[in-house]
């Protein structure tokens, strides 16, 4: 190997007349008779290369041979280059290195796809051969960019006198929500570890020790259904704080949210950020998680509805409706396949009018008077050209259903302006939500969160009513955090975990260390965490999670480059004193 002097993405106009070793991929090829160019590259950047079979003193031959990544060593002179070869758009494209001699250093099995042309492939066999989809310009600035996150992130909070702790991999299965990952001991028989959800419990005794500030950039486990924006292992920027309250909170992880933005992206998040009741997000937006970089809202219309002859509606506890400026375009198929998507969501179907000449026509105006109309047409703001989508059921059908469609919609007009980052906290959730199936509640962020301490006696009278000290970050409709002011006195832990159906013994077996730590001085504290990949995904403007994660998991939590998981062996097996039961059959 001729050792580099530079890297690809170096040498500029001063350089002209030195001699220098570059080392990279051959990115292109291009043969001009007795000239050959290529642009060299790694991950610095590219350089164009040129052999001139006069002045080259190698064989001019095997040049001619090399292939698209192809690892080359090269030395040659910087030149300018001709003034119509000169490339504006690069870097280096004021110059070439006019080489003298070459050394392959490794030649490439023809490719499985178009390096330069991501989409040439489907995803299943860029992620078979993750190694070449790394390459790839953008994969390439991705992890790039979660690099500086993980710079900016830390520098910030070690600069906030927060403190970095790790904390264990292998823990007690204390399900916090969803289902764990095990791993089987050798040593105990029939005995499992369970790979952390979150470091949750740690870092609340981390507090009861009295370090007062931690933070832990932490992979976490979760054997859940995968969407675009989640994977089963992925990283947290873990945080929690001693006596603290919300405000300190929001103070210092605003701070560190803007902080980054502007140190990896150069983008100005406002201070403060705008915050949002779980109750009112809900209402106006349909989601908890809302993105707020358009104005499309819920409006209710059972006051208009209730009075005109659509019968279905009559009973419903709830009628809202989204008004669409244009949607008069919309066909049957876009309305029909607009209808499947809020079904997903339990709605039991969807209703609609259109705004011409200054009536309200087709889909069910037909059950409305002319002055009902009129009415409708003056509340929501419609105008001609327009179309209103509306939805009756109970309250959280309703609203999940229009919100569900609220995204559609933004996504099909396009609504959402790239450039704009709309951060967005939501408070006051409800502690529990009722599952009808188990009959019981559970916890709507998770058992430590602390009910806010005006409803403290209504954990008696009415669970369902007890509003929490949880709040998520949201951004463009990403959650990107969540968190909560924790429980720190054993009465109060314990009446929420029987609550949640957990007898004393139960609750002692799964958490009784907790508790007991509470026991011995437990300061009031507080934190959260961040999806530290969804922070990256909007940093980068990616919109597929395993798009900022070098080795991610498809769907269906395989890793198709290295095959996990995998079958063990028998030997494997017996050491762990365990039986398969049902192989898998796919
Ligand atoms: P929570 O469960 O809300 O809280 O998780 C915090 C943040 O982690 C991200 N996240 C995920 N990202 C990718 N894939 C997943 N499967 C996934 N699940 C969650 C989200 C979410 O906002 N211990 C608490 C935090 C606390 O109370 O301090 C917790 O884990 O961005």
């Amino acid at each position: 190997m001729l050792k580099r002097t530079h890297t690809c993405g170096e040498l500029r106009k001063t350089h002209i007349g030195e001699s220098v070793s570059l080392n990279g991929w051959v990115n292109t090829v291009r043969l001009h008779g007795q000239v050959i160019f290529i642009d060299l590259r790694d991950r610095f950047g590219k350089t164009q290369i040129v052999f001139n079979s006069e002045d080259y003193e190698g064989d001019f031959e095997s040049v001619k041979k090399l292939s698209i990544e192809d690892v080359l060593s090269i030395k040659g002179t910087v030149q300018l280059r001709n003034t119509g070869a000169i490339n504006p758009d690069m870097p280096t494209g004021e110059i070439e290195v006019m080489v003298d001699s070459m050394v392959l250093l490794t030649e490439t099995k023809p490719l499985p796809f178009v390096i330069t042309d991501r989409d040439s492939a489907l995803e299943d066999l860029r992620l078979k051969y993750r190694y070449l989809e790394l390459r790839t310009d953008e994969l390439q600035s991705n992890l790039l960019t979660r690099h500086k996150t993980y710079q900016s992130v830390r520098k910030y909070l070690a600069d906030h006198d927060f403190v970095e702790v790790e904390t264990p991999i292998l823990m007690k299965s204390t399900p916090e929500g969803a289902r764990d990952f095990l791993v089987p001991s050798r040593i105990h028989h029939g005995k499992f570890y369970a790979l952390p959800q979150s470091p949750q419990i740690y870092k609340q005794i981390l507090m009861i020790s009295g370090f007062d500030r931690y933070f832990q950039i932490v992979k976490c486990f979760r054997d859940e259904d995968f969407r675009a924006d989640r994977q089963p292992e992925f990283t947290q920027i873990d945080i929690e704080m001693s006596f603290i309250d919300e405000e300190d909170i929001f103070e210092n992880m605003e701070g560190l949210t803007r902080h980054v933005f502007k140190e990896v992206k150069n983008i100005d998040l406002p201070d403060p950020f705008p915050r949002i009741t779980f109750d009112e997000a809900m209402s106006k937006y349909g989601s908890d998680k809302p993105d707020t970089r358009y104005d499309l809202f819920l409006q209710d219309v059972k006051q208009f509805t209730d009075q005109s002859d659509f019968n279905a509606f009559k009973s419903a506890e709830c009628v809202k409706a989204i008004v669409l400026k244009g949607g008069e375009k919309y066909s049957r198929k876009i309305i029909d396949e607009l209808t499947e998507l809020v079904k997903k969501f339990n709605a039991k179907g969807l209703t609609w009018m259109e705004m011409e000449e200054n009536l309200l026509s087709g889909g069910i105006s037909k059950f409305f008077s002319g002055e009902l109309q009129q009415q409708i047409i003056d509340t929501t703001g419609m105008q001609n050209g327009d179309i209103i989508f509306l939805v009756g059921d109970e309250r959280n059908i309703v609203e999940t259903a229009l919100g569900v469609l609220r995204v559609e919609l933004a996504k099909r007009e396009g609504l959402a302006d790239e450039n704009e980052f709309k951060p967005l906290w939501i408070t006051s959730f409800p502690m529990f939500e009722y599952d009808k199936n188990e009959n019981r509640y559970s916890a709507m962020h998770h058992p430590f969160t602390a009910p806010r301490e005006a409803d403290i006696e209504k954990l008696e009278s009415d669970p369902g009513s007890v509003l929490s000290r949880g709040y998520d970050l949201t951004l463009n409709g990403y959650e990107i955090a969540g968190g909560s002011i924790r429980i720190h006195l054993p009465k109060i832990q314990n009446k929420v975990f029987s609550l949640l159906g957990l007898s004393v013994n139960e609750a002692k077996e799964k958490f009784g260390f907790l508790v007991e730590a509470l026991t011995y001085g437990a300061p009031p504290h507080g934190g959260i965490a961040f999806g530290f990949d969804r922070l990256v995904m909007i940093l980068t403007g990616s919109h597929n999670i395993r798009d900022v994660i070098a080795f991610p998991k498809t769907a269906s939590a395989v890793s198709l480059m290295d095959d996990a998981p995998n079958i063990v062996s028998q030997h494997q097996l017996d050491e762990l004193g365990i039986q398969i039961k049902n192989g898998d059959k796919s």
